[in-house]
């Protein structure tokens, strides 16, 4: 089945979608693109401290709004969560994981800078998260500059699978980040792809690296 299982498209609640018409838009573009179930994943971060509870309205809303338009995708609800000392350990504390097909989760690092991982070594946390029962996923590495090799293969033996973003392959990050999704892809490390879709810019872009001849993988 073409399942995306990172996508921001939940409306106002984090730097995705602004308003249930951009939610819909979004998810009309998904489902264009041959998607038949996505997985809203809001970012759970110390700038969005998301809940269970904060996020529940926003999605039963989609759910409806995508019926009533017709669009027909299966939309179903997890999260990306973050490893920062503001929100992992709380998330761990009041078990709110909330896993993708009841097994994976996405666990994101920071894009840019790792000190705000503070004293979060995320090698365990993928451990921890792999001895659940559950399967953590890392979601664009490409991204992570500062995430080094013997790290990225401490994460992949400690259980964690890799999922690259469509959008990086379509340029949507810069050439660098292609170059580096490009070169895992051919190592053969990548399990999982993902639109992480936010906007309309992201929208253009993966739609125009479709319309050039690339495909969405099947899972
Ligand atoms: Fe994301």
């Amino acid at each position: 089945m073409k399942l995306d299982f990172h996508s921001h498209i939940l409306p106002g609640i984090d730097d995705g979608a602004r308003d249930i018409e951009e939610s819909v838009m979004l998810a009309k573009a998904l489902k264009d693109w041959g998607f038949e179930r996505v997985t809203c994943t809001p970012h759970i971060t110390s700038k969005y401290p998301n809940t269970p509870e904060d996020i529940r309205p926003a999605f039963e809303l989609l759910k409806e709004e995508v019926a009533k338009s017709g669009v027909g995708l299966d939309i179903r609800l997890s999260a990306e969560y973050r490893l920062v000392p503001e929100t992992w350990p709380k998330v761990l504390e009041n078990n709110w994981l909330m896993p993708i097909e009841d097994r994976f989760l996405l666990m994101e690092l920071p894009i840019s800078h790792r000190e705000e991982m503070g004293c979060i070594n995320p090698v365990e946390e993928f451990r921890r998260v792999a001895s659940m029962g559950l399967t953590p996923i890392l979601p664009h590495p490409e991204r992570y500059f500062y995430l080094n090799e013997k790290e990225l293969m401490e994460i992949l033996e400690a259980g964690g699978k890799i999922q690259c973003n469509y959008g990086s392959y379509a340029g949507l990050y810069g050439e660098e980040v292609r170059q580096r999704a490009v070169t895992l892809q051919d190592r053969g490390l990548v399990s999982f792809y993902g639109t992480d879709l936010h906007n309309a810019h992201y929208v253009q872009v993966i739609g125009s690296w479709l319309a050039e001849g690339n495909s969405i993988r099947e899972y």
